[in-house]
């Protein structure tokens, strides 16, 4: 049985040590954040996200799991996953990838002869290829492939256990079987396997986010249009997502895009196609960009029009803070840019969310948040309603309605019932859909 490490235990590499462990094999998780290990070795997962606190526990008893700071304990494992993040550089489009060079050698360097070091994190093309140069100097004794990873926040440990594909980019047969080796529990059940060269590998991940961005600015376009001509993009979306060509997920318009990845992909795939003199490919997401994070003032110039273009000493009830539901990720949050945004115009903003509050008050102290809608929606001006927390799609209209100085609410997601707000009296406003009263 093969012996796995996986370097960087965030969202991705949390999730995949234990499933991993949870598919029979010996795992061992690094990170140089000890408390992110402590409290992972205590079965604790240090962010939301369902069903891996579980799993956690479940590995960690079976003795297979285990997490450490000290990379040297991964040098007996056949395959090193890297798992870190590449996040946007401050000062360009461009990925920071500072961790992964890091990891890189620090795995190289304690890495046994014939192991294989397997990226997984989103990079730009051509990392692969520099990287295994680098190795032919550094150890020779060792391959390196790329594995990227599609999980989806929220559905973190299905989608490792069930992906839809896995795609290795390898330079050899020998490498191949390895990751064939490591993964042969999903194949026995029939998960498609793609084999690619590295490049391909790696731009199969930023072409799929591309792709997911801007089938959601895409719709979120026709959501301006169908604001200027009077008509409904819910019912849009419904209707073209019946064609088998277009399908209808991801249609739904709202607020938009935000997360640890779509944004900042699309962002540095424009930086790597500029790179490689081929800017002009990609010139479309820049569009797809714009299109997204307009849809954020849509939302403000909405509160406006409804309440008044002053919002000093209005209150703001706003539900939801994490970038999606069933997520306590807040990075590049559509909800909390629009609450901070709001707040900037003078406005008393107050938040909930289920399980975001936390990493939501770490970025934005100035906000106000409760841990109570009743609290939040307490002679409230106007609700907005921004992340589509199923527990907002439960709330009774009617009941509400004593609570808010004025029964307003608009839906940032598209994802209440309009028809039930609007019989219990509130005035209902939604993005994309002009004939909501
Ligand atoms: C995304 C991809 O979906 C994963 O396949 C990929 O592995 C991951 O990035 C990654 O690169 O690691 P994730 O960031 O978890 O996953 O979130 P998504 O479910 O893609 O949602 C992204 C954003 O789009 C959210 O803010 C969501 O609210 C928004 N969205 C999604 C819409 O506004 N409309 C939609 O119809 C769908």
């Amino acid at each position: 049985m093969l012996k796995l490490s996986v370097i960087g235990t965030g969202y991705l590499g949390a999730t995949h040590a234990a499933a991993m462990s949870s598919l029979g094999f010996e795992v061992i998780g690094v990170d140089t954040d000890e408390s992110k290990i402590a409290q992972l070795n205590l079965g604790k997962v240090p962010f939301f996200e369902p069903d891996l606190e579980e799993l956690l526990t479940q590995e960690l008893a079976s003795g297979r799991l285990k997490f450490t700071t000290d990379i040297s304990k991964a040098a007996d494992c056949d395959v090193h996953f890297i798992c870190v993040g590449t996040p946007q550089l401050k000062d360009s489009l461009a990925a920071d990838l500072s961790y992964v060079n890091a990891s890189f050698h620090a795995v190289a360097k304690i890495a046994k002869a014939g192991s294989v070091i397997v990226g997984k994190s989103t990079v730009p093309v051509g990392t692969a290829e520099r990287l295994s140069k680098e190795l032919q100097t550094v150890n020779n004794q060792v391959e390196l492939a790329w594995n990227p990873e599609f999980l989806r926040e929220g559905f973190a440990v299905a989608d490792t256990l069930r992906p839809n594909r896995l795609v290795v980019g390898v330079t050899s047969d020998r490498a191949e079987d390895v990751l064939r080796q490591a993964y042969k529990p999903l194949l026995d059940n029939n998960v498609p396997w793609i084999r690619a060269d590295l490049p391909t590998a790696e731009l199969v991940k930023v072409a799929a986010n591309s792709f997911l961005a801007t089938k959601i600015s895409f719709i979120n376009a026709m959501a301006e249009i169908c604001e200027a001509a009077g008509g409904d993009v819910t019912v849009l979306a419904q209707a073209i997502g019946y064609d088998p060509r277009i399908g209808s997920r991801f249609l739904q318009a709202g607020i938009g895009f935000g997360g640890g990845c779509l944004p900042k992909d699309i962002r540095a795939f424009m930086a790597r196609s500029e790179e490689l003199g081929a800017k002009q490919s990609v010139e479309f997401l820049r569009e797809i960009d714009s299109i997204n994070l307009r849809a954020r003032q849509r939302m403000i110039d909405l509160v406006r029009a409804d309440i008044g273009n002053d919002l000093k000493g209005k209150k703001i009830a706003v539900l939801g803070a994490a970038f999606k539901p069933d997520s306590d990720d807040v990075r590049d949050s559509p909800a909390l840019d629009i609450a901070a945004q709001i707040h900037a115009s003078g406005a008393q903003v107050m938040v909930h969310d289920p399980k975001a509050i936390i990493p939501a008050k770490a970025r934005h102290p100035e906000l106000t948040y409760s841990e109570s809608i009743e609290d939040v929606v307490d002679a409230a001006d106007v609700i907005l309603h921004l992340t589509e927390w199923k527990i907002y799609r439960e709330l009774d209209p009617q009941l509400l309605k004593g609570l808010v100085k004025q029964p307003v609410i608009i839906d940032g997601r598209n994802s209440l019932n309009r028809e039930l707000w609007l019989k219990a009296g509130w005035k209902f406003r939604a993005l994309g859909r002009s004939s909501a009263s």
